[in-house]
Order: structure tokens, then C-alpha cells, then sequence
């Protein structure tokens, strides 16, 4: 089970990253997550540079969503809203089939940011059919430097309640790839 998991910042000490980074390292066997932070890679969307004009940076970015079974997201909150290079990446994908089935989740890495939280779930549930709003993680990492990040995700309830997500998300994956819907 292949699981692309995006997050919403491009900063390189970002905690969202690390959290999902953490996530690939725990991933169940079974289970490959890639985790992709180039979102500023992606030009801003037009209409008119869809269809023959994608550029290649989106067709690259909606291979590795077509090649995955499922989608995590983590993202900070900015003025209240979503990161404009996420929403720049919905909105690339919103006109295309490759997102409109996948099962997708939300992880967060705040304990704040729940404006943007709200307008993600909205913006997710108009995009996809299988966004799995009842499955979702927050671990508060916060003003954390990476060195303290890498300790406190390796506390034990820590992993266990990670490990224990991505099971519960490969259970929805699966279950959606056997035509089964979810709650
Ligand atoms: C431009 C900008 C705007 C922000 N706006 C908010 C905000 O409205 N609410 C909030 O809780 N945090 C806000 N923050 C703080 C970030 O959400 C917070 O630092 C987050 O943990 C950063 O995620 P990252 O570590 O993955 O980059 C903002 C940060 C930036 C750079």
C-alpha cells in the first residue's frame, strides 16, 4: 500500500514535515509512505495552463497522486486560513480524476490552527468523495526545535499513537479498495 503524505509547509525545519517523516518511519509493514514538502515547486494554477500546458512540476505532482492508495496532509495555519501553497495544489487538482477517490487524512501539528483546519475539511470534502474526516491526529510540535522534535516522537505513547493511526488508516484505505465505504 503506497501512501503519499503532502504537507502544507515548505520550510525545512518544519514540524508538520517532521511529523509525517516520523509517520514513514512508522509506517506498519506493508504500508510505504512518501512524504513530499516541494509545494512551492508548483506554479500558480491557471485555468489556462491546464490540459497540454501542465506544467511538468503539477504532471510530476499528480503522478505521484495517481501511483498512491491514499493521501495524508499536515499543515500549519496561515492568517487563519490555508497555506497558499496548498491551496495552489487543490486548486491544480480540483478540475482532474486523480484525487477524487483516494481516501484522505488530516494530521496536525499545532495545537492552534483550527480556522484552518475548518476550511481544509470543507475545501477536502467539495474535492474528494473519500475524505475520512473521522480519522485524524494532532500532536502539538509547536516551537519545537528538530532536536526536540525527534525526542518527544520518540516517546513511547508517542509512536504507539502514531503507529496505531496508520493502522487504522490502512484498515479505511484497504477497506475503500475493496468497495466498501467508510463512516
Ligand atoms: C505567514 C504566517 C502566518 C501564520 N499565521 C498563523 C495563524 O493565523 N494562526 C496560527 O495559529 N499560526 C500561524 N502561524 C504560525 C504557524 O502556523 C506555525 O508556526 C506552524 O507550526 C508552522 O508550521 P511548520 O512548522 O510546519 O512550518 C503563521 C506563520 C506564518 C509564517
Amino acid at each position: 500500500m503506497k501512501i503519499l503524505a503532502i504537507s502544507g509547509s515548505a520550510r525545512e525545519a518544519s514540524t508538520n514535515t517532521a511529523l509525517l517523516q516520523t509517520m514513514k518511519n512508522l509506517a506498519p509493514s506493508g504500508v510505504e509512505v512518501s512524504v513530499f514538502h516541494n509545494l512551492n515547486v508548483l506554479p500558480v494554477f491557471s485555468p489556462d495552463a491546464e490540459g497540454e500546458k501542465t506544467p511538468v512540476a503539477v504532471r510530476e505532482f499528480m503522478e505521484a497522486i495517481s501511483a498512491t492508495d491514499g493521501i495524508i496532509i499536515s499543515s500549519p495555519e496561515y492568517i487563519r486560513a490555508i497555506p497558499g501553497g496548498l491551496k495552489n495544489a487543490i486548486d491544480w487538482i480540483v478540475s482532474r480524476y486523480e484525487i477524487i477517490d483516494k481516501p484522505i487524512v488530516l494530521v496536525h501539528a499545532s495545537h492552534r490552527g483550527d480556522d484552518m483546519l475548518t476550511s481544509l475539511r470543507l475545501v477536502l470534502s467539495t474535492v474528494s468523495n473519500n475524505f475520512l474526516e473521522h480519522l485524524f491526529l494532532r500532536i502539538p510540535l509547536i516551537d519545537k526545535s528538530p532536536e526536540e522534535i525527534m525526542e518527544f516522537l520518540r516517546l513511547p505513547e508517542r509512536e504507539s499513537q502514531i503507529r496505531s493511526f496508520l493502522l487504522n488508516f490502512a484498515a479505511a484505505v484497504h477497506q475503500s479498495s475493496e468497495g466498501v465505504p467508510n463512516e
